[in-house]
C-alpha cells in the first residue's frame, strides 16, 4: 500500500468527506470548505484522512511531502466536452464577425456538419493522437476528470470511430474519462428531407451497436430550435434507457426549446447550455435531481445571450460550469478561463465558481460516493 502524508498545507480547499456526494445549491453554492495549516493523507491514490496540523496523528509508515506556503484544491471536473474532433474551424469566426448567426453558419455547411465531413476522412489513429495532445493540454490547466462526446460522426461507422477513440483514451490516460453518445447532434444533409429516417437509424442501429461494444456511459441529444425536437429527443432517450445510457442533454441554447423539461422528465444527469431559461424552466429544475450546467465558453465565443445564473442560484438551484471544448462554438478546454468567465460574465462569487467546477461538475456525471 502506498501512503503519502502531505504536511503544512497553507490552505486545504474543497474537500468533502460525506458518505453521499451532494451538490451545492442556492446559498450553499457560496460555501467552499477551507482549512488553514492542514495535513492530507492519501492511501493508494485516495484521500484517507485530513485535518488540522495541530492534531496530526502519527503516520510513521507514510512518505512525507511538505506543502508549506502552498494551497491544495481539487482538480476540475469538466463535465461537458467535444474534445475528440477532426479539424479546427477557425474560418467560422470570420463568418461570425461578418454577422452570420450560429444557425446560418450551420445552414451554410459550417458548424457540426463541417466537422462531420472531416471525420469521414481521418483515421482512428490520427484522431486519437490529436485528442491525446489536447488531453495533455487540459491537464496542464488543472482538469482531472473529463467527459467527452461523440457527435461529429453522424453515421454509424463514424460515431463508432469517435467512441472507440474515447475508449482508447480511457485506457491510456490517468484522467477519469466518461463517454457520451451524441448521434443526435445535427441532421446530416442527406436526411434533410427525411429526418425520421435518421432518428430511426440512431434508435435501431447506432444505439444497439454502441451498447454492444460498451462504448458510452451517457446519451445526449441537441434538443433545440433547428436541431432535434422534444418528441425526437424523447424517443432517443427512451431507446438509450433500454441500454442503461443515462441522459445528459444539450438544451435551451437557441430558444425555449422544451429541452430542460424533457431532460427533467427523463431524469437527465444534466441539462447543458441554458441561455434560454425562464420561470418555467427554473420550476422544472427545482423539482429534479438534474444538474443545470452552464457552458460559458460557447456563450462567450458565439457572443450570445448569457444564462440567467444569478436568478437560478437565487431560486435555490445548483450550477455546474463546463468548458464545452469543441472546434466551433467553444475552442478552448482551459477551465481556468471558464472559471474567470463564471465571475466576470455571470457574477458568480469565487466560492460559487469553485463548487461549480468541482463537486457540481462531478454530480453532473452522476458520480456519487457510497
Ligand atoms: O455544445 N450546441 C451544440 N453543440 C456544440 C457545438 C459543437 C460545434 O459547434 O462543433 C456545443 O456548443
Ligand atoms: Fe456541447
Amino acid at each position: 500500500m502506498q501512503k503519502i502524508l502531505i504536511k503544512n498545507i497553507q490552505e486545504l480547499c474543497g474537500i468533502v468527506m460525506e458518505s453521499t456526494l451532494k451538490f451545492r445549491a442556492g446559498k450553499d453554492m457560496a460555501v467552499w470548505e477551507r482549512m488553514k495549516d492542514a495535513y492530507l493523507l492519501i492511501e493508494d491514490g485516495k484521500i484517507k484522512d485530513f485535518g488540522s496540523m495541530g492534531v496530526l496523528p502519527s503516520y510513521d509508515d507514510a512518505e512525507v511531502m511538505d506543502a508549506e506556503g502552498k494551497i491544495i484544491l481539487p482538480a476540475w471536473c469538466d463535465s461537458h466536452t467535444h474534445l475528440v474532433f477532426p479539424n479546427t474551424r477557425e474560418l467560422e469566426f470570420i463568418d461570425k464577425i461578418r454577422g452570420f448567426s450560429y444557425e446560418e453558419i450551420a445552414r451554410r455547411g459550417g458548424g457540426i456538419l463541417n466537422s462531420s465531413l472531416a471525420m469521414k476522412n481521418i483515421s482512428e489513429d490520427q484522431l486519437l493522437e490529436e485528442a491525446e495532445g489536447r488531453l495533455k493540454e487540459v491537464v496542464r490547466w488543472g482538469t482531472g476528470a473529463i467527459e467527452i462526446k461523440s457527435g461529429y460522426g453522424l453515421s454509424t461507422e463514424s460515431e463508432l470511430k469517435m467512441l472507440r477513440v474515447i475508449k482508447r483514451l480511457k485506457e491510456r490516460s490517468q484522467l477519469t474519462i466518461k463517454s457520451t453518445f451524441l448521434g443526435a447532434h445535427a441532421l446530416p444533409h442527406k436526411y434533410k428531407e427525411n429526418r425520421a429516417e435518421y432518428v430511426k437509424m440512431i434508435i435501431e442501429e447506432m444505439i444497439p451497436k454502441v451498447a454492444e461494444e460498451k462504448l458510452a456511459d451517457y446519451i445526449d441529444v441537441f434538443c433545440d430550435r433547428g436541431f432535434f425536437t422534444v418528441e425526437e429527443t424523447e424517443r432517443i432517450l427512451e431507446a438509450g434507457a433500454k441500454y442503461s445510457m443515462k441522459p445528459k442533454i444539450h438544451a435551451n441554447e437557441l430558444d425555449y426549446s422544451g429541452g430542460v423539461q424533457v431532460g427533467v422528465k427523463y431524469n437527465a444527469l444534466s441539462v447543458d447550455h441554458l441561455e434560454f431559461v425562464g420561470d418555467e424552466e427554473i420550476r422544472s429544475l427545482l423539482n429534479s435531481e438534474t444538474m443545470p450546467t452552464v457552458l460559458s465558453g460557447a456563450a462567450f465565443f458565439l457572443n450570445m445571450k448569457y444564462a440567467p445564473v444569478r436568478k437560478m442560484i437565487a431560486a435555490g438551484l445548483p450550477i455546474a460550469l463546463a468548458s464545452d471544448f469543441n472546434p466551433g462554438s467553444s475552442p478552448s478546454g482551459n477551465m481556468q478561463f471558464i472559471i474567470s468567465m463564471g465571475s466576470i460574465l455571470y457574477r458568480m462569487l469565487p466560492d460559487e465558481v469553485m463548487n461549480a467546477v468541482t463537486i457540481n461538475g462531478a454530480y453532473a456525471w452522476g458520480l456519487k460516493v457510497s
